[in-house]
């Protein structure tokens, strides 16, 4: 691909543009934010209310707030009918003395049921906890014991690795299914669903009160209960508008699962705050299906990730060319870099620039973007929003020029910061350690004209298919199978995932290397954490790099599988 391509995109910041984007900067207010809800007068807050009722109670009554399909359902709600059903299903759990702070998880493939309950927790003043689907057993265990979780609403597949035993605070078990497939002590879903009544008194809370947690990797530790409250709703209706630009007619997309940030924040909370119709298509990835979804609801907004369309550009242009995706007029990206080949190809082949967006689970929503108001850099993540300062510091928190490297830091507060990873709090001080910002983990740098060009992340976070991933997690997975002695965990480059985890392991006595064994190992992963932790590579060592105080140093192994240099190797043991 040539460069005029890339010149197309990449307009040259004009000085009018500029001005705009100062100008838009200079009269921002979060006050102003805030009068465009109903609560602003009463101080009474939910954001299920928002997002929903208020529509329903107005002129987009009758408009389709969800068109769901997956292989084998197909079925449209409308903002009264979203009502209604999310009514019933806060009833059922009211029903069970589950009220206003309680922990609620979510364990089950994208329905419309699943967001028919996500709505009904919220509308309780419950927790919402949504796990995404692949997870196993030990990876729901993690979760549900360190919530403290009252209840659990899944299916009949996915049951089974809730191990109920080990979790003396978990009540309520609601299965979505056969009522035939059901065990002892479980609740019918349907069954109480039918029974609950569709009106429902909404429990108004402050706006500091917790809407929901999501759980997250780190470098070390299990992984964090990343808690968002109410107040988050100023920043997904704002970004909803400004940065998804969505507008009345608008058909949405967002093709992440509420597993994860990106399906709330943005596949719940920001298109329905803004009253758009919202598409959730179930079922797994293909490039023939999600083209097809496109084409079929004339999707016009469209929210995905970088290994999403790489996978696109993998099935070739051939594939774009039988559908008619004319519909889209602004497309979307977050959660890796993403990279100018794919920019310049998404141009080409679907008339559309990728817009990339930045922000973290922590950061509860987007930071920094390329929005329609400015123009794209290809290979930026774009500028922060008005409302949003952002800046390059150094360890000691020293704000950095242009084009030096740094940690990327935003400025506290803002309205969908997290409040607290639950359970602690020494985790959530590592992020405010630096008074006044936040520190992201990743590295990044500022060009002169304020656009950030990410570089990396600063710990040992593995970022797979836009999926993150804590070594810790897997490597304690790992050492659970009777032939590893010992694990340590890397992110290794990988042109389609971004990164893929590779595993290096030295084995006890009397076990031999083999590929049969690679793949045992693997497995047990697979079905003991969940697929997308599972190292896609092991490499067998007789001594992993370790510092003198035990510590399996995953820079080394970094270095190794790479070929550059290992730097300092004072810490490490002989
Ligand atoms: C990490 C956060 C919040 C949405 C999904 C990811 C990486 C996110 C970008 C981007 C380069 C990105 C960062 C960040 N990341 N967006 N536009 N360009 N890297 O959420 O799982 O909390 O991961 O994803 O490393 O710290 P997450």
């Amino acid at each position: 691909m040539g460069k005029d391509t890339l010149e197309v995109i990449a307009v040259e910041a004009t000085q009018a543009n500029m001005m705009d984007y100062e100008e838009a900067r200079r009269q921002f207010d979060w006050a102003d934010v805030e009068k465009r809800f109903s609560w602003y007068e009463s101080g009474k807050v939910n954001l299920a209310h928002e997002a929903i009722d208020r529509h329903a109670a107005s002129e987009l009554k009758d408009k389709i707030a969800l068109h769901y399909s997956d292989p084998q359902r197909d079925e449209s709600y409308t903002f009264e009918q979203l009502r209604q059903q999310s009514n019933k299903a806060a009833n059922m759990l009211r029903e069970l003395g589950i009220g206003k702070g309680d922990r609620v998880f979510i364990f089950m493939p994208r329905t419309p049921e699943l967001y028919f309950t996500l709505l009904g927790i919220i509308k309780i003043g419950a927790i919402a906890g949504p796990l995404f689907e692949a997870f196993m057993e030990t990876a729901v265990r993690d979760r549900l014991l360190d919530s403290g979780a009252v209840a659990i609403v899944t299916t009949p597949k996915l049951v089974g690795r809730v191990p109920a035993a080990e979790l003396p605070e978990l009540k309520h078990i609601i299965v979505y299914g056969e009522e035939s497939e059901l065990e002892n002590g479980q609740i019918h879903f349907s069954t109480a669903m039918d029974a609950a009544s569709d009106e429902t008194e909404i429990e108004w809370v402050e706006p500091e009160d917790g809407l929901i947690l999501h759980y997250t990797s780190g470098s070390t530790g299990k992984p964090k209960g990343v808690y968002h409250v109410h107040q988050a709703m100023l920043q997904h209706e704002y970004t909803g508008r400004v940065v998804l630009d969505l507008q009345p007619d608008d058909i949405y997309w967002c093709t992440a699962d509420p597993g994860w940030v990106t399906g709330t924040s943005y596949g719940i909370f920001a298109p329905w705050l803004n009253g758009a119709t919202n598409v959730i298509r179930g079922g797994r990835f293909s490039p023939q299906d999600w083209y097809e979804t496109i084409q079929r609801y004339k999707v016009t907004v469209w929210y995905s990730a970088p290994t999403a369309f790489r996978m696109l550009m993998g099935a070739g242009d051939e594939a774009v060319e039988q559908y008619d995706l004319s519909s889209l007029r602004h497309v979307l990206s977050v959660g890796e870099p993403l990279n100018p080949e794919v920019i310049r190809w998404g141009y080409r082949v679907y008339q559309q620039r990728i817009h990339d967006t930045w922000w973290m689970t922590e950061t509860g929503a987007q930071l920094i973007c390329n929005y329609p108001r400015m123009d794209v850099r290809p290979g930026s993540m774009g500028r922060p929003l008005p409302g949003i300062e952002a800046a390059i510091v150094d360890d000691q928190g020293n704000e950095l020029p242009p084009l030096r490297m740094g940690n990327l830091a935003i400025k506290t507060p803002w309205p969908s910061m997290m409040r607290k990873i639950w359970n602690n709090p020494a985790k959530y001080e590592e992020y405010v350690r630096i008074p006044g910002w936040y520190i992201s983990g990743d590295s990044a740098y500022m060009d002169e004209d304020g656009y950030f060009w990410f570089q990396g992340r600063i710990d040992d976070v593995i970022n797979t298919s836009g999926e993150r991933v804590g070594p810790f997690e897997v490597e304690s997975k790992l050492v659970e199978h009777p032939a590893v002695a010992e694990a340590g965990v890397i992110g290794k480059p990988d042109p389609v995932r971004g990164e893929v985890i590779k595993a290096f392991i030295s084995l006890r006595e009397g076990f031999t290397a083999s590929d049969e064994l690679k793949q045992e190992i693997t497995r047990f992963v697979k079905e003991g954490l969940s697929a997308h932790a599972a190292p896609r590579e092991i490499e067998f060592k007789d001594k992993l790099p370790k510092t003198r105080s035990g510590k399996i140093m995953r820079r080394v192994l970094k270095a190794w599988e790479l070929e550059l240099p290992t730097g300092d190797l004072s810490t490490m043991e002989d």
